[in-house]
């Protein structure tokens, strides 16, 4: 019945030939919607579009966007399209600034335009920026990024908080922690290029196309020295979206809220590192080297509202799951 529900209704994942749109676009069709994505393939792959009707358009296009929205009558905006590495908006902010801000705001104009209200935007743990001192992150605290990546998050959830009142906007900002892991069926998986996210990394310096890997610090407060973060398999995220798009079909109150996706417990460097080459089964170079200027000791989310607002709770998030999928991802990729 709910499965038959949610085939009547439509949703448009901008972004969802990317990472985590490509493993929510699955999620939504096993969840029995019809999906559509809208992708410029800046980043994206074609062939991780699975089901899902196709349109190649770019953010920034509010016609094409209006015409989408109206042409496959659009209930709900999951909106994944962004540039994503933070490090290069330090030295690039201008295009951080014009893609994820600019073309957001393209976006908003078109839902403005077809009357639609309902959106679920990517948002992040940068958004938190430095809120150090507090042991788990929740989503009352500052929104302190600090980098142009994080402030660029920042300023879409205040553009989506602002159309709330005026114009009646339905908003779930879901605040990811460390996107990892891949489809358990090899169906896809992390293919970013650059890469520069850990798990990844590892994983080529065990495949041996990446000659070590560095340990950044190892004289952080912390039981083994290196940094904590809070890994969430992609697959865990996938459900979250698939939630919160349902939580926003149910109501048809204005309103934002941010939400945390993580699993409110921490791994760290090392503990990456060991799981890799334990999960592989191969030996590679480690080097233990200076801390990395910006990066905290600890960042941990609090999950709780997740729990509460959405029912959501990661159940694929275990080291030994995450390496899992993301090494047969990465075997079955190299050997293509
Ligand atoms: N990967 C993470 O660990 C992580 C953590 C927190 C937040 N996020 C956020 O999640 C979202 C998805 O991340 P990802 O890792 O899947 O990235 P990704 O680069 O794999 O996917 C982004 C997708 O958006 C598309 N895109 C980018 N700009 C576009 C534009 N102007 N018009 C149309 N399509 C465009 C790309 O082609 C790609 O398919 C991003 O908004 C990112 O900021 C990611």
């Amino acid at each position: 019945m709910e499965a038959q529900m949610a085939q009547d209704q439509t949703v448009m994942v901008i972004g969802g030939a990317g990472y985590i749109g490509s493993h929510t676009v699955l999620a939504l069709n096993e969840a029995g919607f019809d999906t559509v994505v809208y992708d410029n393939f800046s980043t994206g792959h074609r062939d991780a579009c699975f089901g899902a009707h196709l349109v190649e358009g770019d953010l920034a296009d509010v016609a094409l966007l209006q015409e989408t929205l109206r042409t496959y009558a659009v209930d709900c905006v999951v909106h994944f399209a962004a540039l994503i590495e933070a490090g290069q908006s330090v030295l690039t902010p201008l295009p951080f600034f014009r893609n994820n801000v600019t073309g957001t705001l393209a976006l908003l104009e078109a839902m403005t335009a077809a009357g639609l209200q309902k959106i679920v935007f990517s948002s992040t743990a940068a958004a938190y920026g430095n809120n150090t001192d507090v042991s788990m992150l929740h989503e009352d605290l500052p929104r302190a990024p600090i980098n142009p990546y994080g402030d660029s998050k920042v300023m879409v959830e205040q553009m989506l908080e602002a159309c709330v009142e005026p114009h009646g906007l339905q908003a779930i900002a879901l605040r990811y922690f460390n996107a990892c892991g891949a489809d358990a069926a090899g169906r896809t998986g992390e293919r970013h290029d650059p890469e520069t996210h850990l798990i990844p990394l590892v994983i080529q310096a065990a495949q041996g196309t990446r000659p070590q890997i560095y340990i950044n610090g190892t004289d952080y407060p912390t039981p083994d020295g290196t940094c904590i973060r809070d890994y969430i398999h992609v697959t865990d995220l996938a459900a979250g979206h698939v939630a919160a798009v349902k939580k926003l079909l149910a109501t048809d109150e204005p309103g934002f809220s941010a939400i945390n996706l993580g699993t409110g417990k921490g791994l760290s460097v090392r503990e990456v590192v060991e799981a890799v080459a334990s999960i592989s089964g191969c030996e590679f170079p480690v080097i233990e080297a200076d801390r990395r200027p910006g990066d905290p000791a600890v960042l941990v989310a609090d999950p709780t509202r997740a729990h509460d607002v959405l029912g959501w709770y990661a159940h694929h998030s275990s080291i030994e799951d995450i390496v899992r999928d993301a090494w047969a991802y990465a075997q079955k990729v190299a050997s293509n």
